[in-house]
Order: structure tokens, then C-alpha cells, then sequence
């Protein structure tokens, strides 16, 4: 089976602290568990969601397009890059939870090219750059690119 990776951003509407955070993770290791779907969701105080969903491109699709986006709790989805990859840069985890700060956001944003948030069409090499920032960021903590790809 192809992999398929979305990312996206939004910004929550109502207030999402700790256990609220908690449960809808719970939900969401619990659909994307039994529909093959692994991910990350990064969530800071001021209320953005940055996320990476993959798995099959339908059920991948299915979870954005009629269950996430038409959640009432956020607004302001927009997808930074979609599209088939590899290998899933999170496989064994049906949601990777992490709270970070806006600054953290800002960094990983850095790896995406300055035109694609203008022209809002995700470049081809946006999704495997930004799944690359998102990897390395849960697994070392350091979410600014390094000074050669700032060049
Ligand atoms: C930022 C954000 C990320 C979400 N991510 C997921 C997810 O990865 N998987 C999931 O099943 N639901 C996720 N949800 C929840 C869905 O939008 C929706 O609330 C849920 O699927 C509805 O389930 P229900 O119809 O069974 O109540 C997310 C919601 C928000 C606000």
C-alpha cells in the first residue's frame, strides 16, 4: 500500500486545555488505530494545530475532508502539502500529541518554500521536507532548520 501524507494547519475556537486536548486525543488514536492512519498533532497555548495524517490516500482524504475540517472546534484549515511519499514518517503511532510553542510552529513553517503560503499550492518538495522537520522535531526536541537549509 502507498503512503499518502497531509499536513495542515488551523486554529482552535474554543479554548483547548490539558484534558480537553487529552480526550480528543484519545478519539483520535482510536479512529485512526483501527483505520490505519499515523500521525503527529502540534498544539500551542495561543490555540494553532499544525498536523501530519498518512496512511492509504482514501482513508487519509476521508478523516480531513469530512471528519476534521467540518469540525466546529477550529477553523482556518489549510492544507500545507498533500501528496504520496516514500515510507510514513510515523508509522506505530496513531497520533503523536505534543504541546509546543509558537515559536516551535514558526520554526518547522521555515521549512516551507516562501512562496507556497502566497500562491497556497503546496510545492512538490513542501510535504517531504515539512514530514522530515515534523519527524525530527518529536525525536530531538530542535524544530529550527539547520543553518545550511536557512541559506
Ligand atoms: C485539530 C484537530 C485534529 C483532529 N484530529 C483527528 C484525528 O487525527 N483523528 C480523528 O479521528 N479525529 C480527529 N479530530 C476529531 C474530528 O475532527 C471529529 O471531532 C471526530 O472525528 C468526530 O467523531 P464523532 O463523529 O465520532 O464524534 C481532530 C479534531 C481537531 C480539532
Amino acid at each position: 500500500m502507498r503512503t499518502y501524507q497531509l499536513i495542515y494547519q488551523s486554529q482552535a475556537m474554543v479554548p483547548f486545555n490539558a484534558p480537553a486536548l487529552r480526550a480528543l486525543h484519545r478519539q483520535a488514536q482510536a479512529y485512526n488505530g483501527t483505520h490505519g492512519i499515523t500521525g503527529v498533532l502540534l498544539h500551542t497555548a495561543d490555540g494553532r494545530f499544525l498536523q501530519l495524517l498518512e496512511g492509504a490516500e482514501a482513508a487519509v482524504r476521508h478523516l480531513y475532508h469530512n471528519r476534521i475540517v467540518r469540525d466546529p472546534r477550529h477553523r482556518d484549515c489549510h492544507i500545507l502539502a498533500e501528496g504520496p511519499c516514500l515510507e510514513p514518517s510515523f508509522a506505530g503511532w496513531a497520533m503523536v500529541l505534543r504541546f509546543v510553542r509558537p515559536n516551535e510552529v514558526r520554526d518547522l513553517l521555515a521549512h516551507v518554500p516562501a512562496d507556497n503560503q502566497a500562491l497556497r499550492v503546496p510545492r512538490a518538495r513542501t510535504g517531504p521536507e515539512l514530514a522530515a522537520a515534523l519527524r525530527g522535531f518529536i525525536a530531538t526536541g530542535q524544530a529550527a532548520p539547520q543553518a545550511a537549509q536557512r541559506a
